[in-house]
Parts: C-alpha cells; structure tokens; sequence
C-alpha cells in the first residue's frame, strides 16, 4: 500500500499545499499518496494563496487545483506521515492526537534538512518570503522523497 503523506501549516493556503505539490512531484504516484490541510479553519475551500501559487508555477509545481481544508482527528488514522512546518503546527495537531502512535507520526519537516532552520516561516505577511518558503521546502522534499522512493 502507498505511503500516506500528510503536509499540515496554519492556513493550508502558502506553506503546506507548496510542500504537497512538490513532494507530490518527487515521488512515484504508486507508492507515495500526498495531501495537506491546516489547523486553523480561516480558509476552508478557497485555493491556495496567489504567492504560493505563483512561486510554485515559476518552479513547474502547479498547486492551482487544490483546496483549503482543517487538519481533523481522522487524518492521524488516513496518514502514516503528518509533516509540520513549525512548532505552533507541532503544538496543534499533537494535541489533537489519542496515543503516542499517533504522536509519533508527527514531524517538523526541517528535521529531515541537516540545517540551521527548524521551522518554515510563515511567509503571510511577508511577499518576500515565499521564495525562500520554496526553497526549504523543495530541500526537505527531495531527502522525503529519496527515502520513500527507496521502500
Ligand atoms: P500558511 O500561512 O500557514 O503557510 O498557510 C498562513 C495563511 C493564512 C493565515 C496565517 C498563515 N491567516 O492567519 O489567515
């Protein structure tokens, strides 16, 4: 069975649809499912932010398709990953867990980059930001994806 990704930021509109169409790029679509969704519910059903938008199409990733939903209990059952891009993500959706199973399948999608970084910013009030949101990502993406690819 195909190894369920999860990517999960705030609003599920620049960071985490970003890290669900670039993993989803890097990966065999057989083996590897991705999807994203945020703790907080502002943006339910809107498309992702046109910043996120516009930088993931300067890099061939199109993320215009997707669609704003609210990271939710069920989603620790359907994913077998649930990637965070910071410690406010962490706090949020581990409170939500039932087990330490369900803990575990949490983590900070930096903590797969040998680098200073811990935590994606949150680019929304910085139009600047998103190039290098990209970049964090993409990096973080190509070592997930090199170790999924491999099972
Ligand atoms: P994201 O960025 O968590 O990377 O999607 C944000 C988007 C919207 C808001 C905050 C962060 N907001 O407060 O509406």
């Amino acid at each position: 069975m195909a190894t369920r990704v999860l990517m999960v930021c705030l609003g599920n509109i620049c960071r985490s649809p970003l890290a669900e169409g670039i993993l989803q790029s890097k990966v065999d679509i057989e083996s590897v499912s991705v999807d994203s969704a945020g703790t907080g519910g502002y943006h339910i059903g809107s498309k992702p932010d046109s910043r996120s938008i516009a930088v993931g199409l300067k890099y061939n990733i199109d993320i215009t398709h997707q669609r704003c939903r609210k990271f939710n209990t069920q989603d620790f059952k359907d994913f077998d990953l649930i990637y965070v891009m910071d410690y406010s993500n962490y706090e949020n959706v581990t409170a939500l867990a039932q087990n330490e199973e369900e803990i575990a399948k949490v983590k900070l999608i930096l903590d797969e980059v040998d680098a200073g970084l811990n935590e994606v910013p949150d680019p929304y009030y910085d139009d600047n930001g998103f190039e290098h949101v990209f970049h964090l990502i993409d990096e973080a993406c190509t070592i997930i994806a090199n170790k999924l690819n491999a099972y």
